[in-house]
């Protein structure tokens, strides 16, 4: 499996440095040495030192993975924490009219990420908009047929996340973590497949029977073993409501 968003990190020696959480400094800018965005955007959060350098590989992976799948003018980021991710869809698609970044706690981190990312996207800034609060599940403040991401939401808040595409009828990408072990359906295919696995086969087959096509993806290993994506779509994307 490979890096897609910073393919310099297929070089095994430098699998430590990508995985590291340790904050992203300005000495690390060299790594990410080319013009493309994704290496403007890592040095930029590297002269703010915004976050650990694993929350920044991980964070442009996974986008790199689901954003062909979620085109929306709309993207709310669940559990987004520092929001990078939420982010990174506005910096890369001016198309992108409103991010809802939501997380019972607005991290100081989430200022400095939104400072670095506006230093090479400034647009970003006035379409971004935290929202401090517990996830509900009353999702009707959210707009309709946004795209949801949630990563590393934990445990059943990646359901919710599923819970919260449905209802806004959005495509939807996570990438679960802190799986419990009490997994839904048979108790022979949960211990067959492990809790893990078992979860995800549920998420899909609700997902399914919602009417969504599911596709399983993932980021490399090497930065996270919580690395498996589920990314669902019900809208083909040429069906899609315009952005007004
Ligand atoms: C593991 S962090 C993931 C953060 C971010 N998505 C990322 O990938 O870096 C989980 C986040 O969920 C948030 N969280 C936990 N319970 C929550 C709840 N009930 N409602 C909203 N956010 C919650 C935490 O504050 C934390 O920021």
């Amino acid at each position: 499996m490979t890096f897609k968003a910073f393919p310099q990190f297929n070089d095994p020696a430098l699998h430590p440095f990508a995985a590291s959480r340790s904050r992203l400094k300005p000495p690390h800018e060299r790594y990410f040495p080319s013009s493309s965005l994704a290496d403007r955007l890592a040095r930029s959060l590297a002269r703010h030192r915004a976050v650990p350098i694993k929350e920044a590989v991980e964070s442009f992976e996974f986008f790199w993975r689901v954003r062909n799948h979620l085109r929306s003018c709309r993207i709310v980021d669940l559990m987004c924490g520092h929001g990078l991710v939420g982010l990174l869809f506005a910096a890369y698609d001016r198309r992108v009219e409103e991010i809802v970044l939501l997380d019972r706690k607005r991290p100081p981190s989430h200022d400095v990420v939104l400072s670095a990312i506006s230093e090479e996207a400034p647009w970003v800034v006035e379409r971004a908009r935290f929202v401090q609060q517990k996830v509900q599940h009353d999702w009707s403040g959210m707009p309709l047929q946004a795209s949801i991401i949630g990563v590393h939401a934990c445990g059943r808040r990646t359901d919710a996340c599923l819970d919260a595409a449905i209802r806004l009828e959005g495509a939807v990408a996570v990438m679960p973590c802190c799986y419990q072990e009490d997994a839904p359906g048979p108790l022979s295919v949960a211990r067959a497949l492990g809790p893990a696995m078992a979860w995800d086969v549920h998420r899909t087959y609700r997902l399914e029977a919602a009417g969504y096509k599911v596709r399983w993806t993932a980021i490399p290993p090497a930065v996270s073993a919580m690395n498996r994506i589920l990314v669902a779509t019900k809208i083909p994307v040429d069906c899609a409501p315009a952005c007004s």
